[in-house]
């Protein structure tokens, strides 16, 4: 009896020094209890917050005792700072965030340019102005539930960046006292660049990729409609060296997104470059410009280079069907393949010469793939006349020996 007794306080012991521990107070105990959501929610939430797993307690933020077991535990005269205003919470939050010794104490890497990157943002300098509609810290990250940014729950997390985003920027109502549209996640929804993410290719971009986390755009991009080049880099030196870049910049048209826009970025195909109808040159270029013959060059040679790639894959894999080694020609027309894609990524020189000298390798290739290829079948062809002729040969041979041993069989009857 004596013996359970000690082992129950004890047991009461050890639960109250891992309540300390893990940063337990007499805030989230009283809390706890309440029953007001908006005064109980916090206590039950912090469970799973980071401030909470690194050992911090609600004081940490809004101050007050977290020894004080009554309601003088948030008074003023015990430091308690109560609920930030809206336009108060960036700098609520760097009081420790921007406190780079301070940080380094919990995560040596941490950055601690937060506030200093969002005041460059718009949602920064309109938030400095008081329009209190645009986002501040917590409406990325939450609160009393903020979660590591490398958690695949939390907000900020690169596949559940664009519905925080949607919260404001895909609501007409809310978004209704000003200029701009909301269809930007509509639009980056149905982009290739969602479409790799959503397979988990984190190298594709969302939102904040493009518009920087923080700050109104990545570091190293002068504007947010140059930030393609960061990635797609042989496009953005080619684009840089044509003659459309002098052009569009003074015409002050953007680059990359006039053609493919800066949201619903598609795939894009040959029919983009030459002169029919789903031509993006001819939305520029008319009959009899320069432009306009450098396009329709352009898709000669690439329908070309295509026609010579279906052939030698179509006869390519009849030979291999009908069982004829063409493996090493099937590999060297996988060189085609590559210089189709070397032509569509030169069609940014938008000069057609450059994207002829690639295509013309490609067609040679293609060419004595295809010829290969043809040869094959031939010679199954040949082949099988051959074995026709033999077969025959035989037929004939061994009629004749049967009507000789006939012959032979009723002379010794005779
Ligand atoms: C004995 C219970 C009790 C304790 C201990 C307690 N609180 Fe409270 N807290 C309450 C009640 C009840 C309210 C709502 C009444 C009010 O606003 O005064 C409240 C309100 C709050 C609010 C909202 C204030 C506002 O302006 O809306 C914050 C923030 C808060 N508490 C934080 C804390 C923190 C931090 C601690 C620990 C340092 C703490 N509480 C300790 C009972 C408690
Ligand atoms: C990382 C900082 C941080 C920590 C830790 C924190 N809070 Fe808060 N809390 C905030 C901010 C910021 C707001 C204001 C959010 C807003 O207005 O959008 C807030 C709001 C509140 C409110 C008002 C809610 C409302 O809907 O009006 C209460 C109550 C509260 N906190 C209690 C607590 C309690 C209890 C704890 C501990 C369990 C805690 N907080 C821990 C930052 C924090
Ligand atoms: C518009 C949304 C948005 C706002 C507003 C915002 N953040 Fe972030 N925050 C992000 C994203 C996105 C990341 C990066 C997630 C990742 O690395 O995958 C991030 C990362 C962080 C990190 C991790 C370290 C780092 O810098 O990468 C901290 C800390 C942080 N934010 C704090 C803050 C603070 C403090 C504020 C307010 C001054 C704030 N955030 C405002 C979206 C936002
Ligand atoms: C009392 C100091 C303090 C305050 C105030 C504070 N934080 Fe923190 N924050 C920290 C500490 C400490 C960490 C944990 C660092 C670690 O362990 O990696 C952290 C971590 C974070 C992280 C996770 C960063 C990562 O690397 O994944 C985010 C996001 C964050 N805080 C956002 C906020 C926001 C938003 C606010 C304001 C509502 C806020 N913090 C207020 C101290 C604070
Ligand atoms: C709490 C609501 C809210 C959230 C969440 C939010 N924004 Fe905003 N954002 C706004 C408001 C309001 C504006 C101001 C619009 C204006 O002035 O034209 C704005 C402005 C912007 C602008 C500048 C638009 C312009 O005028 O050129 C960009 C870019 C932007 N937000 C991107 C984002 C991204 C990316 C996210 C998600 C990581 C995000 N926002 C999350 C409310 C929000
Ligand atoms: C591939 C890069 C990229 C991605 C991803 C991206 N944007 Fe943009 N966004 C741009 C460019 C470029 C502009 C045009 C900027 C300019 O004209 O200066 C723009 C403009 C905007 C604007 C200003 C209003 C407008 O429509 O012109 C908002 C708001 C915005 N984006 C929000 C978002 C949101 C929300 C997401 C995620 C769903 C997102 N963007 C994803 C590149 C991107
Ligand atoms: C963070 C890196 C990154 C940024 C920034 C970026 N992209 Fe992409 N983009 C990718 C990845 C990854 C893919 C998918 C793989 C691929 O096909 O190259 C892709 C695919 C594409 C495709 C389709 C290619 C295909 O063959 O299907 C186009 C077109 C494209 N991006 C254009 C743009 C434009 C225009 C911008 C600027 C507004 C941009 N990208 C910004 C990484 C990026
Ligand atoms: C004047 C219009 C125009 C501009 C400006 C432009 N592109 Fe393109 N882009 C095209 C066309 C047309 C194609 C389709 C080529 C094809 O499939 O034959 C294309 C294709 C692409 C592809 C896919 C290539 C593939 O393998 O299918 C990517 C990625 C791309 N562009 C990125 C960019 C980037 C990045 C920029 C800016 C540096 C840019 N583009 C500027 C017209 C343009
Ligand atoms: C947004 C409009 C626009 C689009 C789309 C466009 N161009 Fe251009 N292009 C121009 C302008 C403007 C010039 C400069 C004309 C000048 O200086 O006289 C130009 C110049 C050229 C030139 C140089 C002409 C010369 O005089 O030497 C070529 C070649 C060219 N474009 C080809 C193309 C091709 C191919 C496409 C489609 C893939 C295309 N352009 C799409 C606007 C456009």
């Amino acid at each position: 009896m004596k013996t359970t007794l000690a082992t129950l306080l004890m047991l009461i012991g050890a639960l109250g020094a891992a309540a300390a521990d893990s940063g337990n107070s007499s805030c989230i105990t009283c809390h706890a209890l309440l029953e007001e959501p908006k005064l109980v929610n916090p206590a039950k939430l912090f469970d799973s917050d980071i401030h909470h797993q690194a050992g911090l307690t609600c004081a940490d933020c809004h101050g007050g005792d977290p020894n004080d077991e009554s309601m003088s535990a948030m008074s003023r005269t015990k430091g308690f700072r109560g609920v930030p205003k809206k336009a108060r919470i960036p700098d609520f939050c760097a009081r420790c965030h921007s406190d780079i010794a301070y940080m380094h104490r919990f995560n040596p890497k941490m950055r601690a340019d937060q506030l200093s990157q969002y005041l460059t943002s718009v949602h920064g300098k309109r938030l400095k102005q008081g329009d209190t509609k645009v986002a501040a810290c917590v409406d990325c990250h939450g609160i009393h539930n903020i979660l590591a940014v490398s958690d695949t729950r939390a907000p900020v997390y690169p596949a559940n960046v664009a519905s925080t985003c949607a919260h404001c920027h895909a609501d007409a109502a809310y978004m209704k006292d000003y200029q701009i549209p909301t269809d930007q996640v509509a639009q980056y929804q149905k982009s290739v660049h969602a479409q790799m993410l959503a397979q988990g290719d984190v190298s594709a971009p969302t939102c904040t990729t493009c518009h920087g986390n923080h700050g109104a755009t990545p570091p190293g991009v002068s504007s947010v409609a140059n930030v393609c080049g960061t990635c797609h880099v042989v496009f953005a030196q080619l684009f840089e060296k044509s003659p459309h870049q002098a052009a569009f910049a003074r015409m002050g048209l953007p680059g990359c997104v006039q053609c493919h826009s800066n949201h619903e970025i598609v795939k894009p195909s040959d029919e983009w470059v030459g002169v029919g109808a789903n031509s993006v040159c001819s939305t520029c270029h008319a009959s009899g410009d320069p432009g306009y013959r450098s396009a329709q060059a352009m898709a000669q040679d690439l329908a070309r280079l295509n026609l010579a790639i279906v052939r030698a894959d179509t006869n390519l894999d009849t030979a291999e069907r009908k069982g004829m080694e063409v493996s090493s020609a099937k590999v060297e027309l996988t060189n085609a393949h590559e210089a189709r894609v070397k032509a569509r990524v030169n069609v940014h020189t938008f000069r057609d010469e450059e994207v002829r000298k690639i295509t013309d390798q490609g067609l040679e290739i293609a060419t004595r793939s295809d010829q290969a290829g043809v040869a094959a079948i031939e010679e199954l062809n040949f082949r099988r006349k051959g074995l026709g002729i033999s077969l025959i040969t035989i037929l004939v041979a061994i009629a004749g020996l049967y009507l000789k041993i006939r012959q032979i069989e009723s002379r010794q009857k005779g």
